[in-house]
């Protein structure tokens, strides 16, 4: 019988998406052995912005959120998302950083490692990959995982090229990342088709799909026919508009095909209910904005993801030329043509947006280049899927000199940050996690470090008062 797994981004995409990560550990620890029984592939839980959420607004050890899930959910896979060499930042880290932030992320509990990179260049996620491979166990996973967009150079054939090259790197399995959610089915029947096709069925594969555009549960739906294994959705309270396709529908769609999920039916039913009052909590205090609840077909239209559009406005309206709005859309799929076709994730959505906006309010095009895009021509993000604008190239870099490898930094170093942030940190840190925390958000975690201290302080003192 065939199965289909899937995957729960309550903890982590859904709350990311639909309330910015401000779901604090006290609303959903209640539910956590209930959801380690439900029969889940995997549990997405940490990575992307929890790091810099837990840190910065909710006053949570990150890496002590990630232990006390492990421990009420011995029995499911957990998941996180990294950026590769940028790990849950926008910088590159060096190897030596990338490797222990890993040993540390599958000490604390992680099974699942899905590693991507904005520009698909694999040299940056491969340091990750070696990592999970060196200091993971049985149960550790490593997911290679390809940003999916829309371009000339973006065909079936290209995809299928990166899925062999994912696979003879090593990783155990491949997903594809549709962060804008502009996936249609017919592109999923010729993506699936064609993976499946050249790859067989020995290496599973995964699609990350939202529902911003309206696409998903039909995309969800031709992927699982064109031969996907496991997918990711959100139980239903916290499932459509910016978040993913509802966990319980995609359950009922597929059993009802004969395929097999795992799931048992009455207790993912539970974990809806459970979430369901948090959901009104959180809109009644405006953390979860009714806007990003709805279907936005402009993604579509204009080839952009949703935040980029509304990161768009609001810059022309800050600057008084919203009646530019037309032409600086117009001039996105040049910019992005002469910057080598970038998938319009972050960093790049918001570099392509800027500079095309400069292009039209300049009235002349790259009279100003941002320090962004420039560092983009120098190489130091990566390689860009297609040939960037060699005259632009030329007139950023000078004349006859070519970009940097970004790999050649990244490599040399040894314990260098470490050390750096032991000793700016002092006696704030108390275990390898507080320097992690600092390398990759040096003021939130000193700050948080800060206020942990403090807390300590008083304990002590208010014990001393009492005895
Ligand atoms: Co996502």
């Amino acid at each position: 019988m065939r199965k289909i797994q899937l995957t729960e981004t309550i903890l982590r995409d859904a709350n990311q998406s639909l309330m910015a990560t401000r779901m604090k550990f006290s609303d959903f620890e209640d539910i956590l052995p209930l959801m380690d029984k439900v029969g889940y592939y995997s549990v997405e839980c940490w990575g992307g912005a929890t790091f810099d959420s837990c840190l910065r607004y909710l006053n949570e050890d990150p890496w002590e959120r990630l232990r006390k899930i492990r421990k009420a959910m011995p029995n499911t896979r957990l998941q996180m998302l990294l950026r590769g060499q940028n790990l849950l930042g926008y910088k590159h880290y060096h190897d030596d950083v990338v490797e222990k932030f890993v040993e540390l992320s599958i000490k604390n509990g992680i099974d699942v490692i899905r590693i991507f990179d904005a520009l698909n260049d694999f040299r940056n996620i491969r340091t990750a990959l070696e990592a999970t491979k060196k200091y993971g166990n049985e149960r550790t996973i490593a997911s290679g995982c390809i940003s999916y967009t829309q371009s000339p150079v973006h065909t079936p054939a290209k995809y299928v090229e990166m899925c062999k090259e994912l696979k003879s790197m090593g990783f155990d399995t491949i997903c594809f990342k549709d962060m804008a959610g502009t996936m249609t089915p017919n592109e999923a029947e010729r993506l699936f088709g064609g993976v499946v096709d050249a790859l067989g069925n020995d290496i599973p594969l995964v699609l990350h799909t939202h529902c911003t555009t309206g696409m998903a549960y039909m995309t969800l739906d031709k992927a699982v026919e064109c031969g996907v294994d496991i997918i990711d959705t959100a139980t239903s309270c916290f499932s459509n508009g910016t978040s993913q396709a509802a966990t319980e529908t995609m359950y009922y769609a597929i059993e009802q095909c004969g395929i097999e999920t795992g799931i048992d039916e009455k207790l993912m039913n539970k974990v809806n209910e459970f979430f369901k009052p948090i959901k009104d909590k959180y809109l009644a205090d405006g953390t979860i904005d009714y806007k990003s609840l709805g279907t936005d077909s402009q993604a579509l239209f204009y080839k952009v993801p949703g935040g980029m559009l509304s990161n768009m406005i609001a810059n022309l309206k800050d600057m008084n030329a919203i009646d530019k709005f037309e032409e600086a859309l117009l001039e996105i799929p040049n910019v992005r043509k002469d910057l080598g076709y970038p998938p319009l994730v972050t960093p790049l959505s918001q570099m392509v947006g800027n500079q095309a906006v400069m292009n039209v309010l300049l009235g002349e095009r790259y009279k100003q280049i941002s320090n962004e895009v420039k560092n983009h021509f120098r190489g130091e993000y990566g390689i860009a899927p297609a040939p960037v604008n060699k005259e632009l190239e030329a007139k950023i870099l000078g004349e006859g000199k070519s970009p940097v490898d970004c790999r050649i930094e990244d490599s040399k170093r040894t314990g260098e940050d470490f050390k750096a942030a032991e000793k700016a940190l002092g006696d704030l840190a108390q275990s390898e996690e507080d320097i992690m925390s600092y390398i990759c958000y040096p003021q939130q975690a000193e700050a948080f470090l800060k206020r942990r201290k403090e807390k300590q302080e008083n304990v002590v003192k208010y014990s001393i008062v009492e005895a």
